[in-house]
């Protein structure tokens, strides 16, 4: 009886230890299984970001080092996961031929197949890094840089707009996706810093704008889907809400790197206050055990770590790009909790299904590349003097005690109690 008992308490212990703050090993688990598990367009553009943010941090719109001209010199073989991503996307890109996407008229096709005119987008950034390092090179046909420009002409001329001009999350009717917002402006912006364009670039922040008046509610967090016919959810989900701030803080960044600053610093301030508009109205839901529900203002939903660890990681960029502080003691107690969901093989755990955003389910792509993003995030706001922590020098994301706190059930809690109890009538 006594050995089972302490066996019991101990294993218990050590797994909720290892779960907070991820060890190194752990967090490779987690990169590995997101580059495994990884398929939709939209999964596959969040995964090179996540890559990124994790592994190039110099070349992303949140560097504060020039990221743009990092691209001079730059060589394929320096970002080989990236290349790897854009080559499969462009051996999956529909056998639109190229020349009558680029025929002088106004027009241009998508990199993927996709009912979602917003998701392929998302694959831009990694399309246009493949292009730059190599010069255009072509894949079944299209140059990398040719297949980018296709996709931004179909974004600009073929996808239905709503009646204010935003560029519809589908391609058969208009209809606005919080998703889309992380999806689409970011390319745009991205490319407009590339290729010396400020119409474009406005574009991008004008594109913020128009989803925000539709998609805001009265109290600041944004509807997931409206407008237009068949699938809505006029529902505070999550993580609509973390891709919305994400997107418009990627933006605000890739404005910043530009040298269009200057000259745009009032649409700098709107994105900047859109996005702590959501950080605002969504504190007060984070639950006592570190997470928001999936959608965040019903109680009744489950509880979600995919959406709360992109809230975390973003909160946390909020910091490192020195915009605020504010979020992040909420920021890093979101992700502690997340943290304690990721299972021994490197799965987040009790997740929102990706594929039916209403429901829970057992594993999520994108939610693998948000916490990969939180920690790459936690890195560098770590090694900037961990701004506006309130632990002391102790790890924020928790001790092995705050991590007990953080990962016991209650039910968990009364096994351990149980446990000891036994253990003290020994
Ligand atoms: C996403 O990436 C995976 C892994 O490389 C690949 O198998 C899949 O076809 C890609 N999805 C799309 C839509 O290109
Ligand atoms: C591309 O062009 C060729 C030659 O004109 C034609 O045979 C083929 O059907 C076209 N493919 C598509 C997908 O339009
Ligand atoms: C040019 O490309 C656009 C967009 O793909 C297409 O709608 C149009 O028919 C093409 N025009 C000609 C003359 O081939
Ligand atoms: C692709 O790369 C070439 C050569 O570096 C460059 O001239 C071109 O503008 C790039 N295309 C895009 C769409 O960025
Ligand atoms: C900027 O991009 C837009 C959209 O692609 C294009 O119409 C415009 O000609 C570009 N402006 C410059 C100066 O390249
Ligand atoms: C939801 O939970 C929060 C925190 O646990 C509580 O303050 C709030 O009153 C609850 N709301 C409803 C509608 O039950
Ligand atoms: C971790 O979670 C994944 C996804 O739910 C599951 O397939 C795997 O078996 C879990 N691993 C362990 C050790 O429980």
């Amino acid at each position: 009886m006594r050995s089972i008992a302490l066996l019991a308490a101990s294993s218990f212990l050590v797994s909720s230890v290892g779960a907070t703050h991820l060890t190194d090993s752990l967090l490779n688990k987690v990169y590995n299984v997101m580059e495994e598990i990884n398929v939709a367009s939209w999964e596959n553009g969040t995964k090179s970001i996540a890559i990124l943010e994790s592994k190039y941090p110099e070349l992303t719109v949140y560097s504060s080092n020039s990221p743009f001209q990092k691209l001079d010199g730059l060589k394929s073989g320096q970002i080989s996961e990236i290349i790897d991503i854009a080559q499969t996307t462009l051996q999956n890109r529909p056998n639109s031929n190229a020349t009558s996407s680029s025929n002088g008229t106004l027009g241009g096709s998508s990199l993927l197949q996709d009912g979602a005119a917003g998701d392929p987008p998302s694959l831009g950034i990694a399309v246009l890094l493949a292009n730059a390092t190599t010069n255009n090179e072509q894949v079944k046909g299209i140059g990398y840089g040719d297949a980018a420009t296709s996709q931004l002409n179909h974004l600009l001329y073929n996808v239905p707009r709503t009646s204010s001009g935003a560029i519809s999350h589908r391609e058969d009717q208009a209809q606005l996706w919080s998703d889309s917002v992380y999806m689409v402006p970011p390319f745009l912006a991205y490319y407009a810093v590339l290729h010396n364009n400020q119409t474009l670039l406005q574009e991008a922040y004008r594109q913020c704008s128009l989803y925000r008046d539709t998609l805001r509610q009265d109290n600041g967090l944004w509807a997931h889907i409206l407008l237009g016919s068949g699938t809505h959810d006029p529902n505070l989900w999550i993580t609509g809400n973390a891709w919305a701030a994400t997107g418009m803080l990627r933006v605000w960044a890739t404005i910043k790197a530009s040298s269009y600053a200057g000259d745009m610093s009032s649409q700098m301030d709107d994105l900047k206050n859109w996005v702590t508009e959501i950080y605002d109205a969504s504190q007060s839901y984070i639950t006592s055990d570190g997470l928001f529900h999936n959608y965040l203002n019903d109680n009744s939903s489950f509880k979600d770590t995919s959406g709360s660890a992109l809230m975390a990681a973003t909160g946390i960029r909020l910091s490192t790009l020195g915009i605020t502080d504010t979020y992040v003691p909420n920021s890093l107690k979101l992700l502690a909790a997340v943290s304690s969901y990721i299972n021994s093989t490197g799965y987040l755990t009790q997740v929102v299904n990706p594929y039916d955003f209403s429901k829970q389910g057992t594993y999520s792509p994108e939610g693998q590349s948000f916490v990969v993003m939180a920690y790459a995030a936690y890195k560098e706001w770590d090694s900037l003097g961990r701004k506006g922590s309130t632990s002391g020098k102790d790890d924020p994301l928790g001790s092995s005690s705050s991590a007990f706190k953080v990962a016991v059930p209650a039910v968990m809690g009364l096994v351990v109690s149980t446990v000891l109890g036994v253990w003290s009538m020994i």
